[in-house]
């Protein structure tokens, strides 16, 4: 496995291939992110994993200062499952200037959900996914559902500017007890590590009442959701119930026509903010 950190070099480790399968990471990887290199391993090419904590989608207040840097336990764990060229820049490498070219995904898509909550966070996650993309030049690429939206919008964006790389997804890794794996999930105590997995069963609440048709209303089923976790300590920003194909709210009639939808949640527990989503 190559470890290379510039552009330059990157071109060199990468020249020639033509079926390259991107994975880009802010590092701090655990089980979720590996089986997204494992994923990417089935295409036959190249994998690439990009390590890079992208200041322009973290805002102000967040944890981009304290956010997990273990970048040689990242390697070894790469090398463990067949990872070929591992793209971890510096700052200055790719951000040499302030980056005042920017993609700005569409309002309808970008600012609900995560994004009321995130300001701008997608038009950071868009710019250095562009700008990583132009680097490695891939075919593929692979995103995980733990950030649904996020993968809607990557998705949305390569669509559009007709980027040359198909987008994946990846299904999400959970740890035994059903709580999705994440790199934030270290900022937890252990009582509140105990109580992290409420998240992932009010989803499947959520999930089950929809199945079973039991649910009145979505926005009763949402409101109660997120009453339970306020009940338990949490402050959730939102738990949502809305189409997979746009993200947006389901008319009765797309109801009625069995659009396939997605549960979405996003929940302080102390410090700590996570996210998660079910398939309907
Ligand atoms: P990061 O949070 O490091 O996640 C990198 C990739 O791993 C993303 O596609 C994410 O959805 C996926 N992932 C995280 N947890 C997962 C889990 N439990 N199961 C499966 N996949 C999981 O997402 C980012 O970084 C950044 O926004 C990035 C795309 C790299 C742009 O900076």
């Amino acid at each position: 496995m190559r470890i290379v950190h510039t552009i330059p070099e990157l071109r060199q480790a990468l020249a020639g291939a033509t079926k390259t399968a991107f994975v880009p990471t802010m590092g701090n990887l655990h089980e979720g992110h590996l089986s997204l290199v494992k994923l990417a391993k089935e295409r036959g090419g190249p994998v690439v994993a990009s390590i890079f904590v992208n200041r322009l989608q973290f805002a102000p207040h967040e944890d981009f200062d304290t956010y997990p840097r273990t970048f040689e336990r990242d390697c070894d764990l790469l090398r463990s499952v067949g990872c070929n060229v591992v793209f971890a820049p510096n700052e200055e490498e790719l951000y040499p200037e302030p980056q005042v070219f920017k993609v700005i995904p569409p309002p309808a898509l970008a600012d609900i959900l995560e994004g009321e909550f995130r300001p701008g966070f997608f038009t950071g996650v868009c710019t250095v996914v562009l700008k990583l993309f132009n680097c490695v030049q891939p075919r593929i690429a692979v995103f995980g559902k733990k950030d649904y939206q996020q993968l809607m919008v990557v998705r949305r964006m390569a669509q559009q500017l007709a980027l040359p790389t198909d987008i994946v997804a990846g299904d999400t890794a959970r740890a035994e007890d059903g709580l999705a794996l994440s790199s934030r999930n270290m900022y937890l105590s252990e009582a509140e590590r105990a109580e992290a997995v409420q998240l992932s069963m009010t989803l499947r609440h959520v999930q089950l009442a929809l199945r079973n048709g039991t649910a009145a209303n979505l926005p009763a089923l949402e409101r109660e959701a997120m009453d339970g976790l306020r009940s338990r300590g949490w402050q959730p920003d939102y738990v949502a119930i809305r189409c997979r194909a746009d993200l947006q709210p389901p008319t009765p009639v797309q109801r009625e026509a069995g659009e396939p939808l997605v549960v979405l949640a996003a929940a302080r527990l102390g410090k700590t903010r996570l996210i998660d989503n079910l398939e309907i």
